[in-house]
């Protein structure tokens, strides 16, 4: 079976004007079927750019958007290139074959109607049901995301829910047409910490239903681990690791990653200090000349600050972009 999601080469530039930000460069990325993947780094390097493209939900101008393979395959094994789909084709694809939920719910639902009214246009529209049996569909879903006195919730507006109960609204509206990818781009960042496990248990159990893929946008090693089988870590619009959940976490082998990965304190040690990364990433108009990463390593090197490094294959399915990325590096 063909992969679900499959980018190679994405370059997203926004122009404002005379400038130009190079906010994805040249990014590969690919999602098998029911696989669960992540996509991990920090504030700025090009996450969300790169799932809204997935949804082709920037908009030209500002945002251009070229790629050498931008494929997504429908449940029906129909293969879309997504740069040549018009959008009224994009409309019927999202929602009914990939669907997106966001950082903040309260953006995605229309204040003046009520959660009933909003559930029920997904069956209407796109399954043209009437509005009775949408309702009973609308109320089905709020039980299956969790939703206690579902019948009730249905007539109240999006005020009067709590932000986990909206969360939980919106993942019922990505996922009752059973798309075949799910992207959530940080989905609990905006949660208290005790929703954030609920939430992201029940994304889990309804990809598992649904048999989705789910593309996870996160900055968040630990929802990292609980959440993917494959990891992509970007910094600066560009991948600069790839591996299994296991390998990326406990055998990191790019300084980033590495310095990601020592920032987290452990719940049992004694926190001393937090552990930063030094300087911050650099805006994508003011990026160094060679690696990105290299005004901020440890390890870097005349060669580092001269010439980006190519992304390497290491082993079966493992990517790193360092000349010297191998685990020996952090004996020095
Ligand atoms: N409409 C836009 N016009 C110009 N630049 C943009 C636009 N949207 C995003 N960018 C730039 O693209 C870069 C990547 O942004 P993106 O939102 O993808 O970051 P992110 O990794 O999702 O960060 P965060 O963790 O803060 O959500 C940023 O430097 C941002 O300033
Ligand atoms: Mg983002």
């Amino acid at each position: 079976m063909a992969d679900v999601l499959n980018i190679k080469n994405l370059k997203v530039i926004f122009r404002t004007g005379e400038t130009f930000v190079r906010a994805v460069e040249g990014v590969d990325i690919r999602i098998g079927e029911g696989e669960r993947v992540a996509i991990v780094g920090e504030s700025g390097c090009g996450k969300s750019v790169t799932s809204l493209a997935c949804m082709r939900l920037l908009t030209t101008p500002p945002a251009y958007i070229a790629a050498d393979e931008f494929t997504f395959t429908s449940s029906d094994g129909t293969v879309h290139n997504l740069l040549e789909k018009s959008e009224s084709e994009m409309l019927a694809l999202r929602a009914e074959e990939m669907a997106m939920i966001f950082q903040d719910p309260s953006t995605f639902l229309n204040p003046v109607m009520t959660i009933g009214e909003q559930l029920d246009e997904v069956f209407v529209y796109h399954l043209h049901m009437k509005p009775k049996e949408a309702r009973r569909h609308s109320i089905e879903m709020m039980k299956k995301v969790g939703i206690p006195d579902p019948e009730m919730r249905a007539e109240q507006y999006p005020h009067e829910l709590s932000g986990g109960l909206k969360q939980r609204i919106l993942i019922a509206m990505a996922t009752s047409l059973s798309p075949r990818l799910l992207i959530a781009d940080e989905p609990t960042t905006a949660l208290d910490v005790t929703i954030q496990a609920q939430i992201l248990a029940l994304i889990s159990e309804r990809c598992e239903k649904e048999k989705m893929s789910l593309l996870m946008i996160t900055h968040d090693l630990g929802v990292v681990r609980e959440m993917a089988d494959r990891v992509y870590v970007m910094y600066c619009g560009k991948i600069v690791e790839e591996g299994t959940v296991d390998e990326i976490l406990d055998h990191p082998l790019h300084p980033y990653t590495k310095a990601l990965i020592d920032t987290v304190p452990g719940v049992e040690e004694k926190v001393e200090r937090f552990v930063q990364i030094p300087h911050n990433v650099p805006h994508p108009s003011n990026k160094p000349q060679g690696c990105y990463f290299s005004n901020r390593c440890a390890y870097c090197t005349e060669l580092c600050k001269k010439k980006q490094p190519p992304l390497v294959s290491k082993e079966s399915g493992r990517y790193v972009r360092c000349y010297y990325g191998t685990e020996e590096l952090w004996e020095k």
